[in-house]
């Protein structure tokens, strides 16, 4: 599925090594089905030539504010009003610089300037440039204007230098595109998750876990913030980061074992949406030994478990109900290695739920794909086979629908 149909991206390119990379953020744009609109400045030419560009977009590339191939003669104008979103990259230091003090002295600075569309920087510089006080007033500045900046990065830099300053890289400049379109079905909503596994500690380094990755609830995070939703995410141990969009961030707690995520849940059960996606240990250990337990000759040491608090369970008996709707509304998840409906509809119903979700499969732990089988109080509905950030997203257009 393309995810940028019928979308106009104009493409602005400014005077930096980085520049080498519009040529695949083109293509990966175009891909994902959004028509591009280059516009360069003279500097950029230099590091890489209108003529790719044009062929690679199959549009006439602009660079010159006089540019008499536009009928009234007004590039900035006509090409600006043509577009969805103006999208920057790489954004020099300078052109940050310009467009901070609302200068406009050619095409691509004179057309952000008279834009009535959303725009997109995704900064490249040396990290000097980068860390240089007069741009971080630039980035203060473009923020308060509500301008996104994407990025930059820190790693290894074409100068050599190592540092921040590095432009994202193409695929990750278009993932943050695709979320910027993402319609915002849940502006205004608190949304909590839980994601990962849990540990319960035996001793100080041993301990019981399970196979969860994390990557479900993270996916979900991410596309609830993607829907405009304000998101706070406790994870369990997991190694994976938080996700980031330029218009927005997560709030992280990382917890470890089940009675920290039920503390964690707890403190923050003044929400719209709770999504309990976490693989929550069903057990903890009783008598956890505060030294490493230490082999006794054959003897086998005894383990004692106690039960966990069930988080879902708890949250979902103390929402309210107003007019039949549940706040928060809580989605619950279901692993099982056989009848999976059956057993998840029978956990709906016992946890008091109006939605649960069922992994197909038994492929889904760590894996970036999964499937799923939506179990509501009316019906059910299949999410075919797709990375898990496609399901995410999908699975948030349906709950906002509920709400
Ligand atoms: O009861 P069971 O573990 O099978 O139910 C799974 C669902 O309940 C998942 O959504 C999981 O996140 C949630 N759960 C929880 N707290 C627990 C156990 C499960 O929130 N202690």
């Amino acid at each position: 599925m393309q995810s940028l149909l019928y979308k106009k991206i104009v493409l602005g390119i400014t005077g930096g090594i980085a520049a080498y990379k519009c040529a695949e953020l083109a293509r990966l744009l175009i891909q994902e089905g959004a028509s591009v609109q280059v516009v360069m400045t003279d500097a950029a030419a230099q590091f890489i030539t209108p003529v790719t560009m044009q062929a690679l977009t199959g549009n006439p590339v602009y660079t010159n504010q006089w540019d008499a191939r536009i009928y009234n003669n007004m590039a900035h104008i006509e090409l600006s009003r043509a577009a969805d979103v103006i999208l920057i990259a790489p954004t020099s230091a300078d052109l940050m610089a310009k467009l901070s003090l609302g200068l406009a002295d050619d095409l691509l600075s004179t057309l952000c300037l008279a834009r009535d569309c959303p725009l997109l920087l995704a900064p490249a510089m040396n990290l000097q440039m980068w860390q240089h006080p007069a741009t971080q007033r630039s980035v203060d500045r473009l923020r308060a204007d509500h301008i996104a900046l994407l990025g930059p990065a820190s790693g290894a830099q074409a100068c050599g230098e190592v540092g921040m300053g590095r432009m994202l890289e193409p695929t990750e400049i278009t993932e943050q595109i695709i979320a910027f379109f993402q319609k915002k079905v849940l502006a205004g909503k608190r949304v909590l998750i839980t994601a990962g596994p849990t540990f319960e500690a035996i001793d100080p380094v041993r301990g019981i876990t399970n196979r969860s990755s994390g990557k479900m609830g993270f996916a979900i995070a991410r596309a609830a913030l993607e829907a405009g939703a304000e998101v706070h995410l406790i994870a369990g141990p997991c190694e994976l980061g938080t996700p980031l969009l330029a218009t927005g961030k997560i709030q992280r707690t990382d917890v470890v074992s089940a009675k920290d995520m039920y503390e964690a849940a707890m403190a923050s059960r003044d929400c719209d949406l709770f999504f309990a996606v976490a693989a929550v240990a069903d057990w903890a250990i009783a008598n956890p030994s505060k030294e490493k337990i230490k082999r006794q000759g054959k003897a086998i040491p005894k383990i004692e478990f106690t039960p966990n608090p069930d988080i879902l369970l708890t949250l979902a008996q103390s929402a309210k109900k107003t007019q039949g709707k549940q706040h928060p509304y809580c989605v619950g998840f279901a692993a099982e290695s056989a009848r999976l409906e059956e057993h998840a509809q029978e956990k709906r119903k016992r946890k008091g739920i109006p939605l649960i979700v069922g992994n197909i499969g038994p492929d889904t732990f760590g894996s970036d794909l999964n499937q799923l089988l939506l179990i509501h109080d009316r019906g059910t509905k299949k999410l075919a086979k797709a990375p898990k950030l496609t399901l995410a997203r999908q699975l948030i257009q349906f709950v906002a629908t509920q709400l």
